[in-house]
């Protein structure tokens, strides 16, 4: 029993995929992905910076074989991000001089991107993550290059221009930190205000980078209870579990940009303590027990990389560690806790 078996008719389990994996570069990954993953998700091609580097150029290489691999094993594909204020081009907002953009031309821009990436895929990406963290961890909205260029009616436009290139697809918001209870209520603030504004929001993912210690399992609930009581469908879209601790925790104080941390400062630099390793197992059991007892309510729960050395936890929130956040290791192998969560079901 894989996985994607023994969670079949629960939710969908997903994994995101990198480049070089949809470029046919990593058999022994897709092998596995193939085994235990029903759904996917585009870890980076699929980003404007990406997909539209320039008012003129797409590049729909990579993300017309990630389409197609999805396709090919009947898997869930969900599109990953339209409207994002990180990983998009500079071009967006400028005009050919360098100067920002009028409202008028960045509401046509948004059109164009919008139309053309979900029309491509029309019929054959089931969901698309219209908007990425438009709320801050206070719940006001993030004051992005979108919100100051259109304001708030941004976001009401990415949902429109969605639905109209896919009538079909479920369109959701995604966020990180959904259990920070301000952060919970300003998510709420916006999609019920797009309801009100005629605007349906199918879903809204929970990107899900937890650590050892937190967020409280209390709080994820509440933030699955509040979302799904709104009519929304609920995802967890980037799970990974960190076990290292934040370099701030370490030094007391703020990471500042000339931050480096070095090998020394790494406590599971020569391989993890039995001890991690069971509070490892425990946290993901706590969490799946956790999603299980909301399988009404959650549709996806996709993994942030197929195994540790996929992570972008080794390269963040610093550069250059060793992080052993997801089920399955450098060499592919389940990690011991894989089959407890098998056997959960
Ligand atoms: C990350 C990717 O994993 C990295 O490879 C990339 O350098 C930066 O973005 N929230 C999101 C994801 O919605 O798109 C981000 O992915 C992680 C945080």
């Amino acid at each position: 029993v894989t996985l994607k078996d023994a969670y079949a008719g629960k939710f969908y389990i997903g994994t995101a995929l990198n480049e070089r994996q949809i470029a046919g570069k990593s058999e022994e990954e897709m092998e596995l992905v193939k085994k235990q993953f029903n759904a996917i998700v585009a870890e980076n091609c699929m980003k404007s910076e990406r997909i539209h580097p320039k008012e003129d150029t797409y590049n729909f290489a990579l993300p017309d074989k990630f389409v197609a691999f999805g396709e090919e094993n009947g898997m869930w594909i969900n599109g990953h991000t339209l409207i994002w204020h990180s990983q998009a081009p500079a071009w967006f907002f400028e005009d050919d001089q360098g100067n920002t953009v009028s409202r008028e031309v960045l509401i046509a821009r948004m059109k164009d991107h919008i139309h053309k990436v979900v029309g491509r895929y029309k019929g054959r990406v089931h969901t698309w993550d219209v908007v990425n963290e438009a709320v801050l961890d206070n719940g006001e909205l993030r004051k992005s290059k979108f919100y100051e260029i259109i304001g708030e009616d941004y976001l009401k436009l990415a949902f429109q221009f969605a639905r109209e290139a896919d009538p079909e697809a479920e369109l959701y918001y995604n966020d990180y930190s959904t259990a920070i209870p301000e952060k919970r209520a300003g998510i709420i603030r916006l999609v019920k205000k797009l309801q009100d504004e005629g605007i349906t929001v199918d879903g809204i993912g929970m990107q899900g980078h937890v650590g050892l210690d937190g967020p409280a399992i209390e709080e994820l609930e509440k933030t699955i209870l509040a979302f799904s009581g709104i009519g929304a469908k609920v995802m967890i879209t980037e799970l990974d579990l960190t076990v290292l601790p934040s370099p701030w925790e370490r030094t007391g104080a703020e990471v500042s940009a000339d931050f480096k941390y070095s090998k020394e400062m790494d406590p599971y630099a020569e391989g993890l303590t039995d001890s991690i390793k069971r509070q490892f197992d425990e946290r993901y059991t706590h969490l799946f027990r956790l999603f299980l007892k909301h399988s009404d309510k959650i549709t996806r729960v996709t993994f942030w990389g197929v195994n540790d050395g996929n992570s972008w936890r080794n390269n963040w929130p610093v550069r250059g560690r060793t992080d052993y956040p997801l089920l399955f290791d450098r060499n592919n192998h389940p990690k011991p806790v894989v089959d407890a969560l098998i056997q959960m079901t």
